[in-house]
């Protein structure tokens, strides 16, 4: 049996209204369960097996959300911020009913890949320590980064509090005047971890934009700013060894 839900909270919860207008609704007879209309929305109904209609269109009830978004910088990766708009104000009214979190953090001048959910569990999991969760990220560094950074990277960096890092994948790219365009893969999250990384081996990181996280890349056609839906192979590539 699948979950039993209020008839009401279903509605609303599924962006079709608020709870006042659903009861409307429900009384003028727009509402059907398995064919039958019902008036009240107390009742509860199974959200796996009922069939329910609103204004004769099926109501498919989905409990969690799963966006992916490509942040830009100058917003911050929380629910509310008093100084900055959030990467939540940047989700329009159709999902606003879901109560969306970003899954960590990107810094407000970093860009790039974060997934907007409501699912707490899975959140948990990707963010757990123990798991190793590789981040990919691109990043534009001050400096010349050199086959010696790769190989101190690879070893484990030192950051400025005495923290050992675990081994990180860096791949150099082109190289312009005083600017090195590099991938860095870390498998773990501290705060500003890639910048100060960088400050440890004498550069200055000054674009940074995630690019990976696990198995998902972010897909470029997603303008800055903008997010949509994961798809199923999406959904399976980021939780990929990360769910059992
Ligand atoms: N490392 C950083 O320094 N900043 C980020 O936003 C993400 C990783």
């Amino acid at each position: 049996m699948g979950e039993k839900i209020r008839l009401d909270k279903l509605l609303s919860n599924m962006g079709k209204g608020s709870r006042s207008e659903m009861k409307d609704a429900l009384r003028f007879g727009q509402v059907k369960v398995n064919g039958t209309v019902v008036r009240s929305g107390k009742d509860k109904i199974d959200a796996e097996k009922d069939l329910v209609t609103y204004r004769g269109e099926p109501v498919i009830y989905k409990k969690f959300l799963y966006l992916i978004m490509n942040k830009p910088q100058g917003v911050i990766s929380a629910t509310e911020d008093n100084h900055h708009k959030t990467v939540i104000d940047l989700i329009g009214e159709e999902y606003k009913h879901y109560e969306l979190f970003p899954v960590g953090r990107l810094d407000i001048d970093t860009e790039g890949l974060l997934i907007i959910t409501n699912d707490g569990e899975l959140t948990h999991n990707l963010l757990a320590p123990k798991k190793h969760v590789p981040k990919t990220y691109f990043a534009k560094v001050e400096g010349r980064v050199t086959d010696k950074d790769i190989a101190a990277f690879s070893k484990g960096i030192t950051l400025d509090d005495g923290y050992l890092c675990k081994p990180a994948e860096l791949e150099i790219g082109i190289q312009t005047g005083n600017t090195t365009e590099v991938v860095l893969t870390i498998h773990e999250g501290k705060f500003h971890q890639v910048k100060r990384m960088f400050e440890s081996a004498g550069k200055r990181v000054v674009y940074l934009k995630r690019i990976k996280m696990n198995a998902l890349e972010l897909d470029p056609s997603i303008a800055l700013g903008q997010y949509r839906e994961l798809t199923e192979e999406e959904f399976d590539l980021l939780t990929e060894g990360v769910l059992e």
